[in-house]
């Protein structure tokens, strides 16, 4: 019997290490937080009562060792964790082991704050006399890692103080990510064909632990502040008090909070959060309670991992059984094949659910769900409910499976998944419904065509008219004019601006153009170096009917195998070329002059910060490139000239401290105009 406890003991230490690796040293979680909370309570009670078979470490680890490739910094104050409450007890729990410690009467409130626990990753910020000096991630604990070229990327975290902060300051919060960004930044993760983050949370520790800050400034990434470690001088009396200081600094803080006078106002405001986790931007795994009074923070100090102070109310997991009807497949503006589960709708943590994602193709055959098997949905921290797997009532065996269709079930062609990638996508391109509509809409956006007058609303309308199907539709679209004038919302002012803004879009630069196709990892980078590659629209068509393409393209700097693969694919399709040839009619595609090779800016590097009193920042670009400016993002030895617009930051004092010029728009225009 022992020797079973002591091998189940070894056993689920083992696993929580594994976990713990997953989680915090690879961003990759197999399980979730409720399921990895289950096996600590389950070691944690085994170790309670047989503490002689503990596993060393296994309680005590926060977080997992720092990974190779950051900097190690140790930290000052060490960045602990925090204990779990799971339930109202837990909690009354808490209150009275604070009492006892500091010798309270039974009946004595503790005043505490109640937060947020948000679920992201947390960094430590170190500022001397205001400046920002580096951030460290948590680590160990003990030492974390030096990631403060990426956290210089996040607008969020000042790189200078304001007001009258301690010489000595290091503010500690989460990094996050709201729910409405990570789906943007997944869909231009699988438009690029990377894989999809996991949820919120994987996408910030991911985003802030790349070894390239560039790929981070992309990221939508946020920081909230709720602590502190080393400080100078004391922040205030009360945590409440201090909270307002660090906003005062220039932080955001995270919301909403309360400050609570009893354990009943606590329960309170989780019940509240609780019913409106759904609502809020962002994913939180749980509330936490903090003593308010810092004097009696300290006298509380820590345990082995937490401090005593404080402790995390944890959501219930969500999750919850009910019957799969149905596998569908619902086919992605970028043409991916995304099988759905058709569920029995159940309420799942507060919230019914009728859908669920099986991820992909490799998912549905991991899982084995069938339709009209019982599944496990869980609404953790993601965005779209997830199926867990099956429970057998006994008959899944005689239960179909699921057969992945290989062709696209809106517009019937092939659908195929290219060796090495998850995702079977439709080939239709520009000819599948499910597609077309998401193709016009790049095809107007700012950056191509430009068609501003042509907004979602309208084109969505002219869509189901039956109007606009293919960008070549939009060209004449004055077919429609009297019918259109017919229709709610519409003047001849307003129809004859649509009609002139789409005449002005007939003057296409090369490079807009090909970016307009909306090529699946053709974005505006590329399409600029594949028109000045080609220099003209001619010449780049026919080179891609061409059989040396493929060579030809992949010789270029800045073009890969796999676009090379992408540009021919769209070319050679016989439904494209046919679209495209209309389109050559209608528009004038202006091939790529070659840059102006004298003047101020010729070969110079430019880079452009702040907001421009009137150009837009594309705009602007453009300018300089024409000039023959090269334009570079971040400032270094090799930049010519900032030009700086209003809350302009870090890049304006870089080129302070190298001594690199600094214009203003009107400065820069001026240079521009001497030709
Ligand atoms: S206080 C010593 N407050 O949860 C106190 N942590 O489980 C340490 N977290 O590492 C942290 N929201 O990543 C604190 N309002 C909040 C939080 C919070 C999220 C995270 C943080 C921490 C972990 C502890």
């Amino acid at each position: 019997m022992t020797k079973q406890i002591q091998q189940t003991m070894q056993e689920l230490a083992a696993e929580i290490a594994r976990h713990d690796e997953l989680y915090h040293a690879k961003d990759a979680p197999e399980i979730s937080d409720a399921e990895y909370d289950l096996l600590r309570r389950r070691y944690e009670k085994l170790a309670k009562d047989y503490p002689q078979y503990a596993v060393a470490g296994t309680l005590h680890k926060v977080g997992a060792a720092p990974v190779a490739g950051f900097r190690k910094i140790a930290h000052v104050v060490p960045m602990l964790s925090l204990g779990n409450a799971f339930d109202d007890e837990d909690v009354m729990d808490f209150v009275q082991r604070m009492r006892r410690f500091l010798n309270l009467p039974d009946d004595a409130q503790i005043p505490s704050v109640a937060e947020p626990k948000l679920d992201g990753l947390s960094l430590s910020l170190r500022y001397e006399r205001g400046e920002f000096i580096y951030a460290v991630t948590r680590g160990d604990g003990a030492i974390g890692e030096d990631v403060t070229a990426n956290a210089r990327t996040i607008k969020d975290i000042p790189q200078k103080l304001s007001g009258h902060p301690p010489d000595v300051l290091e503010v500690r919060g989460e990094i996050f990510m709201h729910r409405d960004d990570f789906q943007r930044l997944n869909d231009v993760q699988t438009e690029a064909g990377r894989p999809a983050f996991a949820n919120p949370r994987n996408a910030a520790a991911g985003s802030m632990r790349q070894l390239d800050p560039m790929i981070t400034a992309t990221r939508p990434l946020r920081f909230a502040a709720y602590t502190w470690g080393e400080v100078s001088a004391p922040l205030a009396p009360t945590l409440w008090e201090a909270r307002a200081k660090l906003q005062s600094f220039g932080f955001q803080l995270n919301a909403p909070v309360a400050l609570c006078e009893t354990e009943k106002d606590l329960l309170e405001f989780y019940q509240k959060f609780l019913a409106a986790r759904a609502d809020l931007p962002f994913d939180i795994d749980g509330v936490v309670y903090k003593v308010n009074d810092l004097v009696l923070q300290n006298q509380l100090g820590f345990v082995a991992r937490a401090p005593r102070w404080a402790i995390a109310h944890k959501f219930p997991a969500e999750q919850a059984l009910t019957r799969l009807n149905a596998i569908t497949i619902q086919v992605g503006r970028t043409g991916a094949l995304t099988p759905v589960a058709e569920l029995e709708p159940i309420n799942v943590g507060g919230v019914m659910v009728s859908r669920a994602t099986l991820h992909n193709e490799d998912e549905i055959e991991r899982k084995d769900a069938r339709a009209g098997d019982m599944v496990w949905v869980q609404r953790a921290g993601d965005v779209i409910p997830q199926i867990l797997g099956f429970k057998d009532d006994g008959h899944h065996a005689v239960r179909a499976k699921f057969v992945f269709p290989d062709h696209c079930p809106v517009c019937g062609a092939a659908a195929v998944r290219p060796e090495g990638e998850a995702v079977r996508r439709c080939t239709n391109g520009l000819a599948c419904p499910a597609q077309a509509l998401e193709h016009l809409r790049h095809f107007v956006s700012r950056g191509a065509a430009d068609i501003a007058g042509l907004g979602e609303r309208t084109l969505a309308e002219f869509y189901e008219l039956g109007w606009v199907r293919t960008p070549v539709d939009i060209f004449q679209i004055e077919k429609h004019q009297d019918e259109l004038l017919q229709r709610e919302g519409w003047k001849e002012k307003s129809v004859s601006n649509l009609l002139l803004a789409i005449e002005r879009a007939r003057q296409m630069p090369m490079a807009r153009f090909i970016y307009a196709l909306g090529i699946r990892q053709i974005g505006d980078t590329t399409a600029k170096l594949l028109a000045r590659h080609f220099s003209s629209w001619e010449s780049f068509y026919a080179a891609m009917q061409s059989d040396e393409a493929e060579a030809e393209l992949i010789a270029m700097d800045g073009v890969g195998a796999s676009m090379a693969k992408d540009l021919l694919a769209f070319f050679t399709e016989p439904h494209n070329q046919k679209v495209l040839r209309a389109l050559t009619q209608e528009i004038q595609i202006q091939p790529e002059g070659p840059s102006q090779t004298s003047g101020v800016l010729s070969g110079k590097t430019v880079v452009f910060t702040g907001t421009l009193p009137t150009l837009s920042r594309d705009a602007a670009k453009a300018m300089a490139e024409r000039a023959g400016a090269k334009v570079a993002s971040s400032v270094s030895a090799k930049t010519d000239f900032v030009v700086a617009g209003e809350d302009a930051g870090s890049k304006l004092k870089k080129a302070a401290e190298l001594g690199v010029k600094v214009l203003s728009e009107e400065g820069f225009t001026e240079i521009l105009n001497q030709g």
